[in-house]
């Protein structure tokens, strides 16, 4: 976790204060989120964004909403977790952290339960889930080096991510990147390449400010420069965040992480997925059935504000793809790593605790 990083999440004065992932790395600024309706528009306008991120910002704007209100209603804040649950549909962190609180609300207030008890209930919630998850990617991270360690010894690692699955995705350390930061705080990282990660330009924007911030050396380089980096820039492994994990093991993440596992495989590069257990899906069989965001075409068509396309230019925007477990050498999580995944293997995270 990288201190120099501003929190992309915090939570002070019963408001939300989130930082505008638009606007960096050029400039750091915090967004005040005084309700449920700007919580679900920062969700959906990528204020904040990262699987782990958008959950966290959804219990704190249930929170909001439970502040808004005079008494508790169970109906109405049913109704106000559908709304927020609609802000994204691929990262199923958003549904999974909604239904989490709407149970344990549910299982411990009546209607006759004070709106104040139920608030502090949700907002001490959301900051147990925030601090949890520290511990959580720093197993992830050390399951993840193990392996490393245990196929390449304890030489310094050439390595390859895509996306930004850092500290402003999750909170805390990181997926991916948090593999990336907890080998390098061992002095186990030679050099990263980066996707600048198209069109959105996470990579570009902000995983690469984030290994900047702690001084972790990396090049950017663009999706299509794949076959090239496998091939010549000897990786010794490519890590990547998730989405959602279906039960199967196969895994959306944002668009363009497909491709890369299809290059890696071809150059017999290890493929693994770092994700909490709040992004799999045992409802769903395969990555077949997994919604894709499709965003607005200006995201492509138009840098910066700036038409890039001719005027009469269409664009089509899908933000994510599911690439199959056939793909991935291993998927790690805070209770272990299952290599190889199909759903036999995928068992072993479903009886986790
Ligand atoms: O559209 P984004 O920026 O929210 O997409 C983020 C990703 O796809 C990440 O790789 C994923 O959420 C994992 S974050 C730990």
């Amino acid at each position: 976790m990288s201190s120099k990083v501003p929190a992309p999440i915090v939570w002070k004065n019963n408001v939300m204060l989130l930082l505008d992932q638009r606007l960096l790395p050029v400039e750091e600024q915090m967004l005040t989120i005084s309700t449920i309706e700007e919580a679900h528009d920062a969700i959906r306008d990528m204020v904040v964004r990262g699987a782990p991120c958008i959950g966290f910002t959804a219990i704190y704007g249930l929170a909001l909403w439970l502040k808004s209100q005079r008494s508790y209603s169970p109906q109405e804040f049913k109704k106000a977790a559908t709304y927020l649950k609609g802000a994204r549909p691929t990262a199923v962190n958003l549904m999974f952290e909604i239904e989490r609180v709407l149970s344990a609300v549910e299982k411990r207030f009546t209607a006759s339960s004070t709106i104040h008890d139920v608030f502090n209930f949700v907002v001490t919630d959301g900051d147990a889930q925030i601090a949890a998850s520290i511990d959580n990617n720093t197993k992830m991270a050390a399951t993840a080096l193990a392996a490393l360690t245990e196929k390449y010894g304890e030489r310094p690692l050439t390595l390859m991510t895509h996306c930004n699955t850092g500290f402003l995705a999750c909170g805390t350390l990181g997926t991916a990147l948090g593999v990336i930061s907890y080998a390098h705080a061992r002095k186990r990282v030679a050099m990263v390449y980066a996707d600048e990660t198209r069109p959105y330009m996470q990579g570009s924007r902000l995983t690469a400010y984030e290994l900047g911030k702690e001084g972790i050396p990396y090049n950017i380089v663009v999706e299509g420069a794949a076959s090239y980096v496998l091939s010549h820039q000897n990786v010794d492994a490519i890590f990547v965040g998730a989405d959602r994990i279906a039960a199967n093991g196969d895994t959306a993440n944002k668009v363009g992480t497909a491709t890369l596992a299809i290059v890696a495989k071809h150059y017999g590069i290890p493929f693994y997925v770092v994700a909490p257990l709040s992004s799999f899906d045992f409802n769903m069989a395969d990555g077949s059935g997994i919604e894709i965001e499709l965003r607005h075409e200006d995201e492509i068509l138009s840098y910066k504000n700036h038409r890039v396309a001719p005027p009469e230019g269409r664009a089509l925007n899908p933000s994510f793809d599911v690439t199959p477990s056939s793909l991935i050498t291993g998927i790690i999580c805070e209770t272990g790593i299952v290599t190889k995944p199909n759903t036999e293997r995928m068992q072993i995270f479903k009886r986790a605790p």
